[in-house]
């Protein structure tokens, strides 16, 4: 039997190209590979645990997000996209999880203490919010995924559900199998700093290159990217180290050489910021130029997209409701069966 992937986005918004090169260009190549069965999940009813007075904005997300898979290669004849909330056995499974977690533990998700604090959520937590690490355990063991493509930030997220899974296996009987996590490759697996050197990207700080952006807001960009500020003049010596477009040349570059040799050049002096823009502009433009194109195509065809996400949806919804009725027969909860 194949192994199952699953993963997925909040969809809170456009795919930046930090979704692209930390965790979508790794899921292309994951399918392509054949070896697995995939399951893609736009997970709206996660978004909305922090987004409860604006589902306006995540309904339209699910769309947009759906364009930014297909247009990066993500293949309907290879992998099931999928809408969470139109799943109900995974409300279902989550409450039962729900048994098997402690207030003290989801406090020490270190991703969740982060968004804590990035949201202001300090002083009054929405409970959903609080729980929903449980409610992406559901996601995971639910259709007893094996493998979870991800970026180090969802990490906690993983062994949060392995531990349930541990819990659930030694109390109500063998059910799940251990999902293990699996970072792209190369040294890029985190997250890319935004266009400003911000650390995160972010469309209130405007600081995000999205797949879906065209030439010249791209240009635009990364023409107003954060350099060296001390580097004033061409013949002065520039700094390469926080500088946000040898940054992203690391990650998107593929002349690693050239980039080497700017590198040197930069910094003894001699190379302008100008001429390392155009430089980045192209190689970015070169890999959002087919992207863009194919998402032309699924814009104008938006029935197309949402029969994806329909078949999709219901091949996911399959997976979970077997989970969810062996679920409930180790609990004995199967009174009419
Ligand atoms: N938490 C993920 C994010 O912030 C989205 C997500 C929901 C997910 N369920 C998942 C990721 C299951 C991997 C597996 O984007």
């Amino acid at each position: 039997m194949k192994k199952v992937i699953l993963t997925g986005d909040r969809p809170t918004g456009n795919l930046h190209i930090g979704h692209y090169i930390g965790s979508l260009k790794n899921r292309v190549l994951l399918q392509n590979t054949g070896d697995y069965e995939t399951y893609i999940m736009i997970a709206d009813s996660q978004a909305l645990t922090d987004n409860a007075k604006d589902v306006q904005k995540v309904r339209e997300n699910v769309f947009k997000v759906a364009c930014d898979y297909l247009s990066v290669g993500i293949d309907p004849s290879k992998s099931n996209i999928f809408i969470q909330s139109q799943i109900p056995e995974l409300t279902e499974i989550s409450f039962y999880f729900q048994n098997l977690v402690t207030v003290a533990r989801l406090q020490r998700n270190p991703t969740v203490k982060t968004e804590i604090k990035q949201k202001n959520f300090e002083k009054s937590i929405p409970v959903g919010f609080f729980c929903y690490p449980i409610s992406q355990a559901a996601d995971i063991l639910g259709m007893n995924a094996d493998v979870v493509p991800c970026g180090t930030d969802q990490l906690p997220m993983i062994e949060q559900a392995r531990e349930i899974a541990h819990d659930f296996n030694t109390i109500y009987g063998e059910l799940f199998n251990m999902p293990q996590p699996l970072l792209p490759d190369g040294k890029f697996s985190g997250r890319l700093p935004g266009i400003d050197g911000n650390q995160k990207m972010s469309k209130s700080l405007n600081n995000a290159i999205y797949l879906c952006d065209d030439e010249k807001t791209l240009r635009e960009k990364v023409f107003s990217m954060y350099t060296d500020p001390n580097h004033i003049r061409v013949e002065d010596k520039g700094n390469v180290d926080g500088n946000m477009v040898f940054l992203y040349l690391d990650v998107f570059a593929e002349d690693k050489q050239k980039v080497a040799e700017m590198k040197e050049h930069y910094k003894r002096g001699g190379l302008g910021d100008v001429t390392c823009k155009k430089y980045l502009y192209e190689v970015l433009n070169n890999m959002l130029a087919p992207i863009r194109e194919k998402r032309k195509y699924y814009e104008q065809n938006p029935q197309l997209v949402w029969d994806i996400l329909k078949q999709g949806t219901l091949k996911a919804k399959q997976k979970y409701e077997a989970v969810c009725k062996q679920l409930k027969q180790k609990l004995g909860i199967d009174y009419f069966e």
